[in-house]
C-alpha cells in the first residue's frame, strides 16, 4: 500500500468527518450479535517473498524483488533485502507450531512462482518447491487449519519480466497455466484461492517508483498491466469452474485494497464527488470489472482517462478496451471479495484538469490528506481510524451488493522499528478494527472471515525492515531469527477463542 497522492497534506480539521459520513451509510438489517457468528473464521497472513527467504535454494530462480532488491538495493529504506529475512523456509514446523497456537481457524499464505517453476513457465517444475508447499498444507491441516493460497504476492519471475511484465497481455494466459498447475497440484487439499493481491499496488507501484520492478512509463505501463491481470483473473476464474470446480470444490476471489476516504470538507459537494470519483478509480478499477452487475471497467474511469487521453494527443485511450467476451468472461468471476484494508485519507480535487504528462495519479487527480488528530502509527500514513472499515464495508454492500461474501484479507498495524513486545497500540488498533467489523456485520455487511496480517515482523517491500506488522516479533540479528510472541499474540488468541472484543483482557501467557 501507497499514498497515490498527487500532492501530500496535512489537515487540522474542523469538521467531524467520520461522523458526517456515518450518517450516509445506513444499515439495512439488524443482528445482535455480541459475539462473531459462529461459522466466522479467523485467520493469520503471510506472503512467499516477504518471509520465506531462502532466494535461490534447491533451484529458485530469481523473480523481480531478488532482482531489483540485488541490482538497485538503494530502492529499499535500509538497502536491505529478503534474502534470507525470516528463514520461514526452513523454519517451517516452527512456524506452523506458532500459527497453530494463535488457535486460527485459517492460514492465508502465498506461494512463490519460481520457487514452483524456476522458469517462468509450467514447461519445467521444480520439485523441491511442490515437495515444500505439499509440506506447508500438510502441516496446516493436520492443525485443522484451512488453508489459503495466494497465487500472486508480487513476486514475478525476472525471466517474464524480461517480456515485458505484466504489460504484456501474453502473461494473461501464462498465469493461467501456472494457475492451472497450482489446482491441479495442491487443490485436493486447497479450497480457498486468491488470483492477485493487491492488484492496483502491483500496477501503480510498478509504475511510479515505489515498487518492483521501478519502470517508467507511469499512467501507461499502469492501465496494460491492470488488463493484464483483470484477464487472467478472468480466465483463471472460469478456467477453475470447468476444470476443477466440480472435483475440488474451491472458492476464488481476488485481494483489492483500499483506504477509506473522507471528503476533505464534509459538506463541499466538489469534495465528495472526488471521493466517489476516486473510489471508482482506485478500488473499482478492479473490483468494478469483477463485482458489479455490469462489468467492464467503471464508467467514472473510463471517462476520465479516455478524455484526457484526448487531450494529451494519445491516438487512443491509454485505458485498454475488453472485447465483449471478456467483459462477460470477468464480471461475476468471483465466490468471495477478498478486502485489504489499514487506514483512512481525506479528500479532495487537485484541480489539474489535464496534466501534461500522464501518470495514475495526474488521472485520478486529487489530493490525499489526513487529519491531525487521527492517532499515527509506524508509518506516517498508517494512521489509526477504526470506523473506516466499517464506512468501506456498506460502501462494498451499497454499490456491489450485500451478498458478496467479504474476506478481510488484510488488515494490521505497521509498528515503529523500535517497537517491543509490549505493543499496546497494536492491541489498540486491532480490537478497534475488529470490533467495527463486528459492528458492520450486525448491520448487515457479509463478512465472512478476517485476516490479521501478518504473523511475524517480516520484509516490509520498500521499507526493508523499518516496518513491524507482526504478532510475532523476530531477532533479525540472530542467525535463529528468534521467534518472541507480542503481547498481541495473546489478545489475538483471545479473539478468535471467545470470538468477542475484549478491551480489558490483560495477557500473560497464551492459553492452551
Ligand atoms: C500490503 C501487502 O499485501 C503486504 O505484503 C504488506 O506487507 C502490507 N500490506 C503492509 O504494507
Amino acid at each position: 500500500m501507497m499514498i497515490t497522492a498527487y500532492f501530500w497534506l496535512f489537515t487540522l480539521s474542523f469538521y467531524c468527518h467520520l461522523f458526517v459520513t456515518s450518517s450516509r451509510h445506513k444499515p439495512i438489517s439488524t443482528h445482535n450479535y455480541s459475539a462473531f457468528p459462529d461459522e466466522f473464521k479467523f485467520g493469520v497472513g503471510t506472503s512467499a517473498y516477504q518471509n520465506e527467504g531462502a532466494w535461490n535454494t534447491s533451484g529458485k530462480s530469481p523473480n523481480i524483488w531478488d532482482f531489483s532488491t540485488h541490482n538497485q538495493p538503494e530502492k529499499i529504506l535500509d538497502r536491505s533485502n529478503a534474502d534470507i529475512t525470516c528463514d520461514g523456509y526452513n523454519k517451517l514446523e516452527e512456524d506452523i507450531e506458532l500459527i497453530a497456537q494463535l488457535k486460527v481457524h485459517c492460514y492465508r499464505f502465498s506461494v512463490s512462482w519460481t520457487r514452483l517453476f524456476p522458469m517462468g513457465y509450467v514447461t519445467t517444475v521444480n520439485p523441491d518447491g511442490v515437495r515444500y508447499y505439499n509440506k506447508v498444507i500438510d502441516l496446516v491441516l493436520a492443525k485443522n487449519i484451512t488453508p489459503m493460497i495466494t497465487m500472486y504476492h508480487w513476486d514475478l519471475p525476472q525471466s517474464l519480466q524480461n517480456l515485458g511484465g505484466w504489460a504484456n497481455p501474453k502473461l494473461a494466459n501464462i498465469f493461467v497455466e501456472y494457475a492451472d498447475r497450482l489446482f491441479a497440484l495442491f487443490g485436493d487439499r486447497v479450497k480457498v484461492w486468491t488470483t492477485f493481491n493487491e492488484p492496483s499496488h502491483i500496477c501503480k507501484n510498478a509504475y511510479n517508483g515505489f515498487s518492483a520492478p521501478y519502470l517508467s512509463e507511469d499512467g501507461i505501463g499502469t492501465y496494460l498491466c491492470g488488463h493484464t491481470l483483470l484477464r487472467a483473473h478472468g480466465k483463471t476464474y472460469r478456467l477453475y469452474q470447468r476444470k476443477y470446480k466440480k472435483t475440488q470444490g474451491g472458492s476464488i476471489g481476488i485481494a483489492a485494497e483500499t483506504d477509506w476516504y473522507e471528503p476533505l470538507n464534509a459538506s463541499s459537494v466538489a469534495d465528495r464527488r472526488s471521493v466517489r470519483d476516486y473510489m471508482e478509480m482506485n478500488f473499482g478499477w478492479f473490483v468494478h470489472p469483477i463485482y458489479s452487475k455490469t462489468g467492464d471497467y467503471s464508467p467514472v474511469m473510463r471517462k476520465r482517462i479516455d478524455f484526457v487521453s484526448r487531450a494529451q494527443n494519445f491516438t487512443h485511450s491509454r485505458l485498454p478496451r475488453f472485447t465483449k467476451q471478456e467483459i462477460k468472461e470477468i464480471r461475476g468471476s468471483y465466490d468471495y471479495l477478498g478486502l485489504n484494508h489499514y487506514t483512512t485519507f481525506l479528500l479532495t480535487a487537485a484541480g489539474q484538469n489535464v496534466p501534461a504528462t500522464p501518470s495514475y495519479a495526474s488521472d485520478a487527480n486529487v489530493l490525499l490528506s489526513q487529519d491531525r488528530l487521527w492517532e499515527l502509527t509506524g508509518w506516517e500514513n498508517f494512521v489509526v481510524v477504526p470506523e473506516g472499515i466499517r464506512y468501506l464495508l456498506h460502501y462494498i454492500g451499497q454499490r456491489y451488493g450485500y451478498d458478496i461474501p467479504i474476506s478481510i484479507t488484510e488488515n494490521g498495524y505497521a509498528g515503529a522499528a523500535s517497537e517491543d513486545i509490549n505493543d499496546d497500540n497494536r492491541i489498540k488498533y486491532m480490537n478497534g478494527y475488529i470490533q467495527q467489523v463486528l459492528q458492520a456485520i450486525n448491520e448487515g455487511s457479509n463478512v465472512v472471515s478476517y485476516i490479521y496480517w501478518t504473523l511475524m515482523d517480516n520484509f516490509e517491500w520498500s521499507r526493508g525492515y523499518t516496518l513491524k506488522f507482526g504478532l510475532y516479533h523476530v531477532d533479525f540479528l540472530s542467525a535463529n531469527r528468534t521467534r518472541t510472541p507480542k503481547k498481541s499474540a495473546k489478545v489475538f488468541q483471545n479473539i478468535v477463542v471467545t470470538k468477542q472484543v475484549d478491551n480489558t483482557f490483560d495477557p500473560v501467557e497464551f492459553v492452551h
